[in-house]
């Protein structure tokens, strides 16, 4: 069997433009390069099957064969079908890495691809949604009890590994990647926050200067979405359910109201929230003609599109990735991306280097995991991961830091 017949790719022969984006991403991520080297020298993973399931992009692929160059064999299915690249899968294929996924997968492709790297029969996972999790826990309670362990990539599938483990159900042990702060203080907010941007303006076009942007859900993903509206020169609403979140968007300066307030003053609508149709029928009337709406939840189930269908009285597709709802009374709304993630459906991700630092909270995480006596359940990435990650971002700046004196140690521990 050839590398690609190994694979459910959607043309092998885009490989070249595959190899070239994963060679750019791979000159700017120094700390998956540091372990790629350290990985292929102590072989971690030597001899394990790894099944992934990430947004299957270049700097995802690059993770992928750090993890190969561990000495794992390793599976790879997309978590969205709108994020996967045709030519980066084809280039992972022809690397040998066991890949199933091709963009635009209808759902049962897209389960198929899901079941594919299951088949697979893995040690060890990498999982983003928890969608191999409910795979393995619904359908395949045998397989399940013979994962090892593995790495949840973000925040929605920690929320449902937890309610899993609240249940007492979960069978292997799984480590919160984005729980850690190397994640979601730069993978969320200035990850989301830039990326987010970048898709929404190669897609639309459009200027957001001036306009105002309403952001659903001031979390750590929100506050980025925010903070780079408003350094774009829009005015930014925030609406939040979380009195906390709503008081700390207050004291930034932004506006903060219910939705129902924002929705005929908003020009663009960004939802990020891990939660279900927050934003509904009731908001999409009062909109103005021409709101755009995109989504950078995980889910495509923040903007209600049963909502949005039912007041259509027409569909159009206005230009690539963007749909225009006619409504009865003439007004148009606009949906990105099917109501996917913006910033990987309509856009690359995240900046290379801020998935450098989460793809190494993955690598270490997933050496860590299966490595050690986890028990099963949820579990923090190990402080001294986050910190290792943290210092070699600064070794990869050329940035050095101060060190605490044994005297100030002694002091900051004491109480008198
Ligand atoms: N697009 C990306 O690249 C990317 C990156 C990381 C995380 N995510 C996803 O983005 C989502 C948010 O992640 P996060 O880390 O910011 O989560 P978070 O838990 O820090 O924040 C979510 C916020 O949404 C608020 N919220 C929930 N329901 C709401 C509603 N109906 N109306 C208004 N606010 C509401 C919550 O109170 C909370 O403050 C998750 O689905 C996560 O998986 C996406």
């Amino acid at each position: 069997m050839t590398a690609s017949q190994q694979s459910m790719v959607r043309d092998i022969g885009l490989h070249p433009s595959g190899e070239q984006k994963i060679a750019w991403v791979k000159a700017h991520m120094p700390l998956l390069r540091q372990l790629e080297e350290t990985f292929r020298k102590e072989q971690p993973f030597a001899g394990k099957r790894i099944s992934m399931c990430l947004h299957l992009e270049a700097k995802t692929a690059y993770l992928a064969l750090v993890i190969q160059a561990g000495g794992a064999e390793v599976a790879i299915a997309g978590s969205n079908p709108l994020s996967t690249q045709d030519d980066v899968a084809a280039a992972l294929a022809v690397r040998g890495v066991h890949t199933y996924a091709w963009h635009g997968a209808t759902e049962d492709e897209y389960n198929m691809h899901l079941r594919s790297v299951l088949d697979f029969d893995p040690v060890g996972l990498i999982d983003d949604g928890a969608d191999l999790a409910t795979i393995l826990h619904r359908d395949r309670p045998e397989q399940a009890k013979r994962i090892a362990g593995g790495c949840e990539e973000t925040t929605t599938g920690i929320v449902r590994l937890r309610a899993m483990a609240n249940e007492g159900i979960l069978q292997y042990p799984m480590l919160g990647v984005n729980d850690a702060l190397c994640k979601h203080l730069f993978d969320n907010r200035y990850g989301t926050g830039q990326s987010v941007w970048d898709g929404f303006m190669r897609t639309t076009n459009l200027v957001i200067a001036g306009k105002t942007v309403v952001v659903v859900g001031y979390g750590w993903c929100g506050k980025g979405v925010a903070a780079r509206a408003r350094g774009l020169g829009a005015q930014v609403i925030v609406c939040e359910v979380d009195p906390i979140r709503a008081v700390e968007a207050a004291m930034e300066g932004y506006a903060v109201m219910p939705l129902l307030e924002a929705a005929p003053r908003g020009d663009i609508f960004i939802t990020v929230t891990g939660n279900k149709y927050v934003i509904y029928g009731e908001a999409m009337k009062r909109m103005k003609d021409g709101a755009i709406l995109g989504n950078a939840g995980h889910f495509d189930v923040e903007v209600s599109k049963p909502d949005l269908e039912g007041l259509a009285v027409s569909v159009h597709q206005a230009r690539p990735n963007i749909d225009e709802y006619r409504l009865q009374d003439g007004r148009r709304l606009y949906l990105i991306a099917e109501g996917r993630l913006v910033n990987l459906a309509a856009g690359d991700g995240h900046p290379a280097e801020v998935m450098d630092m989460t793809f190494a909270l993955q690598a270490l995480g997933l050496r860590e995991v299966l490595t050690n006596n986890y028990a099963p359940g949820l579990h923090r990435i190990p402080e001294h991961i986050d910190r290792e990650v943290a210092q070699m971002r600064l070794r990869s700046w050329g940035i050095e830091i101060d060190r605490l004196t044994l005297e100030q140690r002694q002091y900051a521990e004491s109480w008198q």
